[in-house]
């Protein structure tokens, strides 16, 4: 019989630790399929995380940013983080950043307070889903102030900051992007996320990021399952990182 390896934290408190986080996650699953029966139990599970380190709480550049977008995003901490945490290291970097699906223009503009270089464009219909798909129907998650949005990012003096009114990737010829060192697809519906990505592939830079929300968010399987279906076809293009945050990170290689 081999011998327990000794925890750090002691055997015991590890063991309980387990144990509770395993219960919780259980007890939560069964909640949260009370409310979305349709889930398969089969490919997921209310996901509970051994490491604590929050590093939004402490980091000041943040939360003052995060202060300014967080009433304009559907997003949390850890995604807008992984933005902020990204465009740091890319800030330098030729190119465009592209945030399409925008709808208030939270992300697109913490993009901004975080860029040096190159415009940041936001997309949105500001009529909602043109595509309609399953839950996806026209009147879910419509905004249709683009004026205000546009006010916003005055207000801010955010410069190289545009935002347009568009069904993405249509009509976009005029815009002269050639380059893309960053592209947040957060369009929700398989024909969009789809055109979107093969528009975005041709011109992203090498060490580029493409980031896709709601990667593995239910109701959303959509866009799981197309991405999945790129992490085979598209490996010697890309590094692929799930980070079960409800994104998926696409480096370019
Ligand atoms: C879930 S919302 C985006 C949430 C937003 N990114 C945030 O941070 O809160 C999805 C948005 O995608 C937009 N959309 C869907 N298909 C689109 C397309 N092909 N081009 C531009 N916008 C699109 C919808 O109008 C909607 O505002």
């Amino acid at each position: 019989m081999t011998k327990d390896i000794k925890h750090v934290h002691g055997n015991t408190k590890i063991k309980l630790a387990k144990f509770l986080s395993k219960k919780f996650a259980s007890v939560l699953f069964i909640i949260f399929k009370i409310f979305f029966p349709k889930a398969k139990s089969s490919s997921n599970e209310i996901l509970i995380s051994r490491a604590t380190y929050a590093p939004w709480k402490i980091d000041h550049k943040f939360m003052s940013i995060f202060n300014r977008v967080n009433n304009l995003t559907l997003l949390d901490y850890p995604r807008l983080y992984t933005f902020y945490f990204l465009s740091k290291q890319i800030k330098k970097l030729k190119g465009d950043i592209l945030d399409i699906g925008c709808m208030k223009g939270g992300v697109g503009i913490l993009l901004s307070f975080m860029n040096t270089n190159g415009r940041v464009m936001l997309f949105d219909t500001f009529e909602g889903f043109l595509d309609k798909e399953n839950l996806h129907k026209n009147n879910i998650f419509k905004f249709e102030g683009l004026d205000e949005l546009k006010k916003t990012i005055r207000g801010y003096k955010l410069k190289n900051t545009f935002v347009y009114k568009k069904y993405f990737p249509n009509e976009v010829n005029n815009l002269r992007i050639r380059k893309i060192k960053l592209c947040h697809i957060d369009v929700n519906t398989y024909v969009s996320t789809k055109r979107t990505f093969y528009y975005v592939k041709n011109k992203i830079v090498r060490n580029g990021i493409i980031i896709f929300d709601d990667y593995g968010v239910h109701g959303v399987e959509k866009v799981t399952n197309f991405v999945n279906r790129l992490i085979k076809k598209e490996k010697e293009n890309f590094v692929f990182i799930q980070n079960y945050f409800g994104q998926c990170i696409l480096l370019k290689k």
